[in-house]
């Protein structure tokens, strides 16, 4: 099974969380921070530290290392605070 990251398909495991699956997939980072827009990927790993936010289905500020993937994800890398037009 696989969800999409950009133009990408990503496979994914059952029960395997987004940032596990991009982990597998070689990536290390797919959010930017909203001051610097230095890159940001799984740090805690536990859900606690917030960066790795990606937007999932349209919906931003979902934490990968928590958020269970589902076959057909539409998932995005985000950047600052992922709502368009907020200047944090
Ligand atoms: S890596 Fe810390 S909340 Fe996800």
């Amino acid at each position: 099974m696989t969800f999409r990251f950009g133009d990408r398909e990503i496979a994914v495991e059952p029960g395997q969380s987004i940032g596990a699956a991009l982990l597998a997939a070689g990536y290390r980072s797919w959010r930017t921070t909203r001051h610097d827009g230095a890159p940001r990927g799984i740090f805690c790993g536990i859900g606690v530290c917030f960066d790795c936010l990606v937007t999932v289905n349209g919906r931003p500020n979902q934490r990968a290392c928590v958020t269970e993937a589902h076959p057909g994800d539409r998932v995005e890398p985000q950047e600052g605070t992922g709502h368009a037009g907020l200047a944090c």
